[in-house]
C-alpha cells in the first residue's frame, strides 16, 4: 500500500495533534494544559503514534522500494534514554550509538548487543573494550587508529569483530544544497583513496577483523535528494574497487542519516517515502551498471524518527513591551531544554495550549541570564498572560539531548503520551540533583 503523500517528516506537528473538545491542544489524545498540571512545566511530550509512523515508514520504503536487504538503525544520539530505544526497538530498528553512554542506556534499554552499532571519531580504549565485550555488532571504524587498537583490542579479548569503514566521500550537504568537494576536510572517516587502501591491508593482515563494508554520513537536516544519491554513487565506485583490487566483496553499504524535517511552514524535505526510493533506485542502478551485487542497505536516520513525535510545553511568565520595538514574553525554559536554537539559529512553531487567533507580535524570551537566550523571535501569536501555557513543536530530536543545566536549570520531565494515556519517561530534575556531584573540599567545611 503506498504511503500517504504528506509523511510525517513534511508536518509539524506529530501525528496525533489536535485541538481538543475543550480548546487545548492534545497530543495522544492528552491535554497538554492538563499534563503540565501532572507533571510540571516545562515539559517534554513524546508522541508514541508519531515515532511507530516513522519506523514504520522507513521499513515499509526499503521493503517497497530496495530488492536487497535491508537494515534502519535509529542513530540514538537524537533522542537516547531507555523508553525511546527500547520503543523503537520493538517497532524492527537496529540501534546506533556513538558512545559507552550511549551504549549503556540501549544496553540498560534491553536491546541485544548484537543489533547495535559503534560509530564516532574516537572511541576510546575502554569505550571499545566495553563494546567488545558486550559483544556489539558492527563497528563502524573512522580512521586508521582506531582499526588498530580494535584489533589490537579484539586479539587481547579473543573476539572476532564486524567492521565497516567510514569513508569521507568529499560530499557536503546543507539543507537545501549540498556540493562535492574536490578536497576533503572533515575530522570523520577514511580519507579516499590511500587511507582506504590503507585499512584495507591492515585488515587483511588482521583475520580476527570481518569486514562487512563501508560507510558514509554527509549531513543532517537534508531537504535534497541529491546528497544521498551521489553518497551512493560514490560508495559503489568504491565497492567496485575493492573487488577489483582486492577481490573483497562489500556485503553491506551504510549511507548514513541525516533526512530533515520541517520545522515551519514551507520547510519541505522529501518523505521519507521519497528519499528511500532515490537512494534505492541509485543503489539498484549503480550497482548494475558496476556489475556488481546488491549489498545489504542500511540507513540510520536520527532526526526524522523522533523530531516531529517531540514537543516542549512552556509556562508563560512576564512580559516586557518596549513600544514601537518589540514585546518579549518569557517563558520558564529556553536554551538550557532547546540549544538548538542559539547553537544552529535553528527555527520552531508554537502554538499558545489554548489554541486561538493570532492577536500580536511577540518575541518568545527564555529564562536565562544571557540576551541571546531567545526561543523564537518575531511570532505571531494569540495574545498571551503569565500562566499560559505554549507549545513548541518538533523538539523530539537534539533538544533533550543537547540540554544543559545552564543557570542551574533542572532538566524538564518526559512523559510518552499514547491513546489518553500519558507516563513519565524521564524524571524531572531536582535542585538536590543539582549539586549531587559538588563537593565542598575540606578546608572550606567539606567531609572528608
Ligand atoms: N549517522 C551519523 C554518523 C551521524 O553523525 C548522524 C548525526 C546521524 C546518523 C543521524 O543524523 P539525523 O538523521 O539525525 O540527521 N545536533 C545537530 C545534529 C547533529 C547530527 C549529528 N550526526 C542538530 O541539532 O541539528
Amino acid at each position: 500500500m503506498p504511503l500517504s503523500k504528506t509523511a510525517l517528516n513534511q508536518v509539524i506537528r506529530p501525528v496525533t495533534a489536535r485541538v481538543n473538545p475543550l480548546g487545548n491542544w492534545d497530543i495522544g489524545s492528552c491535554d497538554l494544559a492538563e499534563l503540565v498540571k501532572t507533571y510540571g512545566s516545562p515539559l517534554y511530550v513524546l508522541d508514541e503514534a508519531s515515532i511507530q509512523s516513522a519506523c514504520r515508514a522507513y521499513l515499509q520504503a526499503l521493503r517497497e522500494h530496495y530488492p536487497g536487504p535491508s537494515e534502519v538503525l535509529y542513530a540514538s544520539k537524537a533522542l537516547c534514554n531507555l523508553a525511546v530505544n527500547r520503543l523503537i526497538h520493538e517497532e524492527g530498528l537496529t540501534t546506533e550509538v556513538v558512545s559507552g553512554g550511549e551504549l549503556f542506556t540501549v544496553l540498560k534499554a534491553g536491546i541485544p548487543a548484537e543489533s547495535v552499532t559503534f560509530q564516532g571519531n574516537n572511541k576510546s580504549f575502554e569505550e571499545l573494550r566495553y563494546a567488545l565485550k558486550e559483544g556489539v555488532g558492527r563497528f563502524v571504524v573512522d580512521n586508521l587508529d582506531e582499526l588498530d587498537l580494535l584489533s589490537t583490542l579484539a586479539e587481547e579479548i579473543g573476539i572476532s569483530p564486524n567492521v565497516m569503514l567510514r569513508v569521507a566521500p568529499g560530499i557536503e550537504a546543507h539543507t537545501h544544497a549540498f556540493i562535492r568537494t574536490g578536497e576533503i576536510d572533515s575530522k570523520f572517516g577514511l580519507d579516499l583513496p590511500s587511507q582506504l587502501d590503507e585499512a584495507i591491508r591492515r585488515i587483511s593482515r588482521r583475520p580476527l577483523l570481518r569486514f562487512l563494508g563501508l560507510h558514509a554520513h554527509v549531513g543532517s537536516q537534508i531537504f535534497d535528494v541529491e546528497p544521498f544519491v551521489a553518497t551512493v554513487e560514490v560508495l559503489l565506485d568504491l565497492c567496485a574497487k575493492l573487488e577489483r583490487d582486492y577481490g573483497l566483496p562489500v556485503a553491506e553499504l551504510d549511507v548514513g542519516g541525516g533526512l530533515g524535517i520541517a520545522y515551519e511552514a514551507g520547510d519541505d524535505p522529501p518523505s521519507i517515502d521519497a528519499a528511500i526510493e532515490a537512494i534505492s533506485l541509485a543503489m539498484i542502478r549503480g550497482t548494475s551498471q558496476r556489475g556488481l551485487s546488491l549489498p545489504k542497505l542500511i540507513v540510520e536516520p536520527g532526526r526524522s524518527i523522533v523530531g516531529t513525535a517531540g514537543a516542549t510545553v512552556y509556562t508563560v511568565g512576564s512580559r516586557k513591551a518596549i513600544p514601537e520595538v518589540r514585546t518579549y514574553v518569557a517563558v520558564d525554559g529556553g536554551m538550557p531544554d532547546n540549544p538548538r536554537v542559539v547553537t544552529y539559529g535553528a527555527r520552531y512553531s508554537v502554538d499558545r495550549v489554548a489554541a486561538g487567533d493570532n492577536e500580536e507580535l511577540v518575541t518568545l524570551a527564555g529564562k536565562c541570564c544571557e540576551s541571546g537566550d531567545i526561543l523564537i523571535k518575531d511570532i505571531q501569536l494569540p495574545k498571551l498572560k503569565a500562566g499560559d501555557h505554549l507549545v513548541v513543536w518538533d523538539t523530539g530530536a537534539y533538544c533533550f539531548s543537547m540540554a544543559s543545566n545552564y543557570n542551574r536549570l533542572p532538566r524538564p520531565a518526559m512523559v510518552l503520551v499514547a491513546e489518553g494515556h500519558s507516563e513519565v519517561i524521564r524524571e524531572r530534575e531536582t535542585f538536590a540533583d543539582m549539586v549531587s556531584r559538588d563537593r565542598l573540599p575540606s578546608r572550606l567545611g567539606g567531609q572528608r
